[in-house]
């Protein structure tokens, strides 16, 4: 029973979240092409965003590289490269737990703003509200492997055993014995994280899949008075500083 339980949870369950994950962006993409947008509420509330928002963005920047370097990159590589496991440690706890801070910090403000500002809740859908406490759940349970677990039994080597197992789900070799002989609060951490996965293709989320990279080298949009005689105005409400702006895209 437990090996058919093992199967289930650390090979069927992955699998399917991977299915639902890129058939559900795929379904999304060519249903509602005009709704895949991160529905900004910054004219609804900007201070408290722009905390919350540039906290979550960045520290969720350091957990993406943290979560390369520890589930795809082996630890034989790791150590080709001079990285004795010690270092990986510290590197994983004081990197891991500033840039996981920083984000659920943020992600906390983000929360208290949805909910405690009436005219930014009452723009809010249910799947704001999911998306918002998975998010919490998910990343706390993170916070409690790396921080809580390392000062309760000292630093536990997830490359073997849960690094071991990503690596063979995506190279579709799995094996979940290597995820069941993780520490429970690991396991609850990384199913949470694959539901996160499976929901995120019908949330505000896939915003994240469209960094505009094309801002850098784009023209300035100028917007036109539809009233003759005022002046237009840029995005950011003034008129256009120069006369390269001018020459924008209508
Ligand atoms: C199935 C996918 C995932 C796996 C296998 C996984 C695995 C892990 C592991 C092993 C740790 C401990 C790292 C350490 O102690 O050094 C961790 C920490 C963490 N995870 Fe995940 N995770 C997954 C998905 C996610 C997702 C989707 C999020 C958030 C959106 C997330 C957020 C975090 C955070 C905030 C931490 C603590 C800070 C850090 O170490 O980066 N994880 N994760």
């Amino acid at each position: 029973m437990t090996v058919v339980l093992d199967l289930f949870f650390w090979v069927g369950f992955p699998y399917i979240a991977l299915t639902v994950f890129v058939g559900g962006l795929v379904w999304r993409y060519s249903s509602d092409p005009y709704g895949w947008t991160s529905k900004s509420s910054e004219i609804l509330e900007k201070r408290w965003l722009a905390w919350g928002n540039v906290l979550f963005h960045y520290g969720l920047v350091g957990v993406v590289v943290g979560h390369v370097m520890g589930l795809l990159i082996p630890p034989t590589v790791d150590a080709q490269l001079g990285l004795s496991t010690g270092t990986y440690h510290a590197v994983a706890l004081y990197g891991g737990g500033a840039s996981g801070g920083m984000a659920l910090a943020g992600l906390v403000i983000l929360t208290i703003r949805r909910v405690g500002i009436k005219r930014v809740r009452v723009s809010s859908t249910p799947s704001d509200f999911l998306t918002l406490g998975l998010l919490l759940g998910v990343m706390g349970l993170g916070m409690a492997d790396t921080v809580g677990y390392t000062v309760m039994f000292g630093p536990y080597d997830y490359r073997d055993t849960i690094g071991a197992w990503f690596r063979g789900l995506v190279t579709f070799s799995p094996n979940a014995s290597l995820m069941a002989s993780a520490p429970l609060w690991f396991q609850v951490h990384v199913l949470a994280g694959l539901a996160f996965f499976m929901l995120l293709p019908f949330t505000r989320l896939v915003h994240m899949f469209s960094v505009p990279f094309h801002y850098l080298n784009r023209k300035f949009i100028v917007f036109r008075s539809r009233h003759p005689g005022r002046a237009p105005t840029t995005p950011g409400g003034g008129e256009p500083a120069s006369a390269e702006m001018w020459s924008g895209e209508p």
